[in-house]
């Protein structure tokens, strides 16, 4: 049978906070994701936030391992996930609009354009799928069909998510996907991607670019995202557009761990 890692997270408005809401969230999540048999749940919290820690440590998390600031802390270069962060506020627009030029013959799209253009749907589905499996990861990634990956975007736009995609006569290229996180103005870019026939023409960069500028006309204050240790050429992307490295107690939960 597959085990899978599952990546979790609890919010709850601060207005709601010390309610019980928090408990019945983390009930629901497991009651879904505990019969599919994971082999860890992962989370996350700023390292400063005791009070998450402190509940996260109630819910049975374990610190794993400890505060990683930096790459020498890594034990055995494992690789590890980073986490980076771009505050809008002290953004230096020029620079980033300087990044944001593509190619004449290149078109670009939102994700709420895209959606409803089948032909451009399926062929962001089929790049996705071959980027996907360039990602490096714990797991093998697990394909997704057209119907889910379509269904899946879908819901991001309902949640508040964000993607831009460029092709070139109709021929996906490249794509940036995000999603808003509750209760802060936060954006979540949880994936970029450059079909394998067009990577280190500056696409990923020019394409972040934009999710900047856009995510700043939206009223977003911070974008963040999470990046492998030892995956180079997102990192470099990253390092180009002014994310700056931040550390985080990323936390484990075994797979027995249920409510107490
Ligand atoms: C990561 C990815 C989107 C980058 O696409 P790309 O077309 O190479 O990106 P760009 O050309 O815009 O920029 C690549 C940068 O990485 C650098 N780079 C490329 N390979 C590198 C390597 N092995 N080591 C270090 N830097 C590298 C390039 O020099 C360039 O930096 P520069 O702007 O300073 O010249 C692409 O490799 C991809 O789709 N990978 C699979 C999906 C993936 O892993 N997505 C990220 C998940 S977090």
């Amino acid at each position: 049978m597959l085990t899978v890692t599952f990546s979790a997270r609890v919010a709850v408005h601060p207005d709601a906070a010390g309610r019980g809401v928090g408990r019945c969230l983390w009930a629901k999540l497991t009651e879904w994701i505990l019969p599919q048999h994971p082999r860890q749940i992962l989370s996350w919290a700023d390292k400063s936030d005791c009070h998450s820690l402190a509940v996260a440590d109630h819910w049975g998390f374990t610190r794993r391992p400890g505060t990683i600031e930096a790459t020498e802390d890594l034990q055995n270069a494992e690789p590890w996930p980073w986490r980076y962060e771009l505050r809008l506020d002290s953004l230096h627009l020029d620079s980033v609009l300087d990044h944001a030029v593509l190619p004449a013959d290149v078109e670009c799209h939102t994700l709420a354009e895209v959606v409803d253009d089948a032909d451009l749907v399926a062929s962001l589905h089929e790049a996705h799928e071959e980027c996907r499996t360039d990602v490096p990861s714990w797991e093998p990634y697990q394909t997704m069909t057209k119907q889910d990956f379509e269904k899946s975007q879908r819901q991001r736009l309902v949640d508040g998510g964000f993607g831009l995609v460029a092709h070139r006569r109709r021929q996906v290229l490249a794509a940036t996907f995000a999603e808003g996180m509750a209760f802060v103005p936060d954006l979540h870019n949880d994936f970029t991607m450059v079909h394998r026939s067009v990577r280190g023409q500056h696409l990923a960069v020019t394409l972040k670019a934009r999710l900047i500028t856009s995510a700043l006309t939206l009223g977003f204050e911070r974008i963040t995202t999470e990046v492998r240790s030892d995956n180079a050429p997102m990192l470099a992307v990253n390092e180009t557009l002014g994310f700056r490295r931040i550390a985080m107690r990323h936390l484990v939960s075994p797979p027995s761990a249920g409510m107490h």
